[in-house]
């Protein structure tokens, strides 16, 4: 008929195509026409990663199928089918097994007698036939039985698009076995009813079902459980945004991204893997009674245990009873919270805490100074089925709802990050505490607070005085009645009863007399202080006892306001103690409120206020203590500051301003720091800014200040702070500035001399700038790792923020802005303080001192430098 040879040769060559393209698929699929025989055919998934077949685990000859990794050479099965249904093994040969699907979709197991082993058991959910149904496995390692592609545009990409979760008939990631690959979810699938859990195999080569099972304990505040058989044996503690609040605070990266969702649809946890090419899966272990995370490690060619879980003595369900405290560094382990005590000091003192604590000092629900709230740091909330969450509500709120009931014994944050969010209280006992170390997570839990040891003299006296007085008064009453009543005349049972009514109301007139009473009591207290019930005193004893009396080798550096120390606490909690200069004029009751305010200033980037100490002459501050040093330890140190690669530097850079900006803006208060520096900021998980708010507190309506008292540093104050002591958060702004550009350039602004000129760091910069050669300025330790555009944005922004008139400094939401977003940036004029050294003679008297002081690099605190 004419045909052009040609087009025969594309004819051929697209059946070609087709033909191989569909022999290459045929790997990865099972079909009604061509089912897995168990002769050693498998299918392999299309990226090679995973393999599907016949296999006998260990000694045994029973024949399963499974899943397990084509591309390691130790054979790890991560799905089993038929776990409880194996097929016994025949003498013959074992090749009539075999895996396939029916029409209905259902996949089926069949052995050598053609009978069903193990079927995947769907009731045919739609009336329409299947277009015949196919099983693949997926390169995620997920075998799915889904429609076949019989639709004629069925390429590859549209297969990508059928291969979203909805799509399938069935799929092996809602049965999971003991392994929980990447991509998998462990928890409900509220909308179809699965509980997707682990359950471990047996022993090494039995992989039916054994008894230890991780699954998600649905509540309002759902959480990880491991469970022995119906035993709770493990709980992770309920997911608090940044981690799991029993899990410890990694130093490292995490090899896994997790991802917890919670919402109308679906519970669940899963991870995924941060590099690819790692391979690293969990499962549990019957036989260790573990849940452990295993990293393949290609040289050695074995899996390493990278987590194992029980990590510790502590980890195990409720070791301490409930409201016991579980301290792995303590011995014995568990200690009472305090203001419990052991329920039976007996089996306590044997090491038996079952039985738990109990309060030891007296609590009334509602009674003004007798119900209050005292926060526990770094904590694994409890067991939260016996709790309940309020997603949207501060932690103020959450405190004042738990207040309002009396069975409410605990609240919490629901999300600890950004400076915490939501709501979630407990009732009744608080089972399964620990202490992790390091950990962001608080717990505020109810008892009667004093903030002193006066105020617990007055509160037993308030107590005692009623409860004796009521009592002696019953007595009375009882023994009357009594004694009336044994006499058994009539005419004096009216007598007893009316003495007895009598006697009732007298007592009953003492008693809500007293109760009364109580309150006059508190609130002529009440305008005496501020009572916090929340902030913890310290007693000077402790934190003597806790730095070694202010030893030497205790302390960590001195700053404008003091020299601060590290302590640690008998519980093994790490402090640092900062010990106000004894000249400052400020009173006690002031001094209290202001650490009151500075305790509720919590977000990730600023350093944890714990609560302070004033005894006679000394006030102090504790704060949480950074194991890691602060940022000019590793700036300005020539092998440190290869540590600081650029993109940790940047991360640095936008924490203090996040921290800078909810100091200055978000909190309800605004606090100038007036001492920013970078010996201010200490490293760690999240870079955290320190000595905040030990400066005078200013209210909304007071953001500028002028004061007597220059606290500061010289090479970070603005120069109308240190000129003239006028302070506003343009001036945190300037000194945020100058430690932008020692980030950049890892040099200080003071104490360097740069040999072509007499310049300081901030004249420097701005030569650079006017020449248009800044990354002259960047440090020659970062080489050529930076981005250069970012690199640029921040040397801008520092000189933004150095202007020399306050109202030309952006404010610190525009700098995270600015350094954030690709917004076009304003061009900076010449910056303030470009005279080198010296300060010109505006300041007469105090330039000497403000040099000398400079000289050896400490913070300066001058009184009256007007
Ligand atoms: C299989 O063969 C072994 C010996 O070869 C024999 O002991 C066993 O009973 C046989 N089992 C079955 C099921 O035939
Ligand atoms: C297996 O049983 C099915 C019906 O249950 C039958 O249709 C099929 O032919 C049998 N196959 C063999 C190989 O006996
Ligand atoms: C299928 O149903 C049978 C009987 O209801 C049950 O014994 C078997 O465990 C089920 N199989 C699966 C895989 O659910
Ligand atoms: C559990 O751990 C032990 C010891 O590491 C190991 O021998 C055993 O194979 C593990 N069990 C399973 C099911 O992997
Ligand atoms: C769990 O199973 C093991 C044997 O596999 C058994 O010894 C143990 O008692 C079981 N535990 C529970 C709580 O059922
Ligand atoms: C989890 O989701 C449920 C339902 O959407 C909600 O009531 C509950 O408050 C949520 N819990 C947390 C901790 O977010
Ligand atoms: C991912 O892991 C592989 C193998 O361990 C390693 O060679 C590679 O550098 C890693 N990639 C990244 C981005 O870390
Ligand atoms: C491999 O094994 C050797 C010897 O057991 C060990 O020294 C080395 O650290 C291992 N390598 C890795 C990456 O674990
Ligand atoms: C939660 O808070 C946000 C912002 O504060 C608000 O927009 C939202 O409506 C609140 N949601 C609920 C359910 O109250
Ligand atoms: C701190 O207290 C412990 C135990 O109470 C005691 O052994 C130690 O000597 C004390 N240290 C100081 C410096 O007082
Ligand atoms: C950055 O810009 C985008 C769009 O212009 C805006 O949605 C976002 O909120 C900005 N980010 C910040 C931190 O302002």
């Amino acid at each position: 008929m004419g045909t052009h040879p040609f087009m025969l040769a594309i004819t051929i060559f697209k059946l070609l195509l087709v033909f191989f393209s569909q022999s290459s698929a045929a790997s990865d699929t099972i079909t009604q026409s061509q089912p897995l025989h168990d002769d050693g055919s498998t299918l392999v998934s299309k990226d090679g990663t995973f393999e599907l077949g016949f296999f006998s685990p260990g000694s045994s000859t029973n024949r399963y199928i499974g899943i397990w990794y084509k591309i390691i050479p130790v054979k790890t099965i991560v799905w089993v089918a038929n776990r409880d249904n194996p097929i016994k093994s025949s003498n013959n040969s074992n090749s009539n097994n075999m895996l396939t699907i029916t029409n209905e979709g259902n996949m089926v197991l069949l052995d050598n007698n053609n009978e069903t082993v193990w079927s995947t058991n769907m009731t045919s959910l739609t009336t329409q036939p299947l277009l015949s149904p196919i099983v693949q496995l997926l390169d995620t390692a997920n075998l799915v039985v889904k429609e076949g592609n019989n639709n004629k545009n069925s390429n590859s990409n549209s297969n990508n698009n059928n291969e979203k979760e909805g799509n399938f008939l069935w799929q092996s990631f809602d049965y999971p076995c003991d392994t929980l690959l990447p991509g998998m979810k462990l928890g409900w699938d509220l909308k179809k009813g699965i509980e997707r859990k682990l359950r471990a195999w047996k022993s090494w080569d039995d992989p039916s079902s054994g008894n230890l099972t991780w699954g998600m304990l649905l509540s309002s505040y759902p959480e990880l459980v491991l469970k022995k058989g119906s035993v709770e044996y493990h709980r992770s503690g309920p997911w608090n945004g940044a981690g799991f609040s029993g899990q410890p605070v990694l130093r490292i990266t995490p090899i896994v991204d997790t991802k917890f969702v919670n919402d109308s649809d679906e519970v669940y946890y899963s991870y995924s893997l941060r590099n690819k090419s790692v391979i690293s899966i969990t499962y549990l272990n019957q036989t260790l009674l573990h849940r452990q995370r295993i990293t393949w490690i290609p040289e050695n060619k074995t899996w390493r245990v990278y987590e194992s879980v029980p990590r510790d003595d502590c980890d195990p369900y409720n070791t301490c009873g409930p409201n016991g405290n579980c301290m792995v560094n303590e011995t014995p382990i568990c200690q009472c919270l305090e203001g419990f005590r052991p329920k039976s000091h007996q089996n306590w003192n044997t090491f038996d805490w079952s039985q738990g604590c109990v309060r030891s000092e007296p609590w009334s629900c509602r009674v003004k100074n007798q119900d209050g709230f005292r926060r526990f740091a770094s904590m694994k909330v409890p067991d939260t089925r016996s709790s309940w969450t309020y997603g949207n509500m501060s932690l103020e709120d959450c405190r004042i709802q738990c207040l309002k009931n009396c069975s409410c014994m605990a609240y919490s944050n629901l999300d600890i990050r950004e400076g915490g969010s939501g709501c979630a209280i407990w009732f009744g006992d608080l089972v399964d505490l620990k202490l992790v170390q390091a950990s962001q997570q608080d717990i505020y839990i109810r008892m009667a607070v004093s903030g002193s040891d006066e105020d617990t003299r007055k509160r037993v006296l308030v107590i005692t005085i009623p409860i004796v007085s009521s009592v002696t008064v019953l007595l009375l009453v009882v023994f009357v009645c009594i004694y009336l009543r044994k006499r058994k005349q009539k005419v004096n049972k009216t007598l007893s009863q009316s003495f007895g009514f009598v006697f009732l109301m007298f007592f009953l007139y003492v008693y809500v007399g007293n109760e009364h009473g109580t309150q006059n009591i508190v609130s002529t207290e009440d305008d005496e202080e501020n009572q916090d019930f929340e902030l913890p005193l310290f007693d000077l004893a402790l934190i003597f006892n806790a730095t070694n009396g202010f030893s030497e080798d205790n302390k960590l550096g001195e700053g404008g306001f003091g020299p601060v120390y590290k302590g640690t606490l008998r519980d093994g909690r790490d402090i640092a103690i900062k010990r106000l200069s004894r000249g400052s004029s400020q009173g006690i009751k002031e001094f209290k409120n202001e650490v009151i305010l500075c305790a509720k200033l919590q977000h990730r980037n600023l350093v944890k206020v714990l609560g302070c100490c004033i005894q006679e002459e000394e006030k102090m501050l504790i704060y949480e203590y950074m194991p890691n040093r602060s940022l000019d330890s590793f700036l300005f140190d020539s092998t440190q500051s290869k540590l600081l690669d650029w993109s940790k530097r940047f991360n640095i850079i936008c924490a203090i301003a996040r921290g800078l900006l909810y100091l200055h803006q978000d909190s309800r208060l605004r606090i100038i720091h007036r001492d920013l520096k970078a010996s201010n900021i200490l490293l760690d998980y999240d870079p955290k800014i320190s000595d905040f708010g030990l400066a005078r507190l200013c209210g909304d309506d007071q953001i500028e200040g002028n004061t007597k008292r220059v606290v500061g540093t010289y090479g970070y104050m603005a120069p109308e702070y240190a000129i003239d002591g006028l302070f506003s958060i343009k001036s945190d702004v300037f000194s945020f500035g100058i430690l932008l550009l020692e980030i950049v350039s890892g040099k200080k602004n003071k104490g360097v001399t740069y040999t072509s000129d007499t310049y300081n760091l901030i004249g420097h910069a701005w030569k650079l700038w006017k020449e248009n050669d800044p990354t002259k300025l960047v440090d020659t330790s970062l080489e050529e790792s930076y981005v250069v555009s970012e690199v640029l944005r921040c040397i801008q922004v520092g000189l933004l923020c150095l202007q020399h008139h306050p109202n030309d400094r952006p404010n610190m939401a525009s700098v995270v802005v600015m350094l954030t977003n690709e917004t076009i940036l304003a061009e900076p004029k010449e910056p303030g303080f470009l005279i080198e050294r010296v300060i010109p003679s505006e300041v007469e008297s105090s330039s000497e001192k403000l040099i000398s002081f400079s000289v050896n690099e400490l913070s300066i605190s001058l009184v009256d430098a007007r």
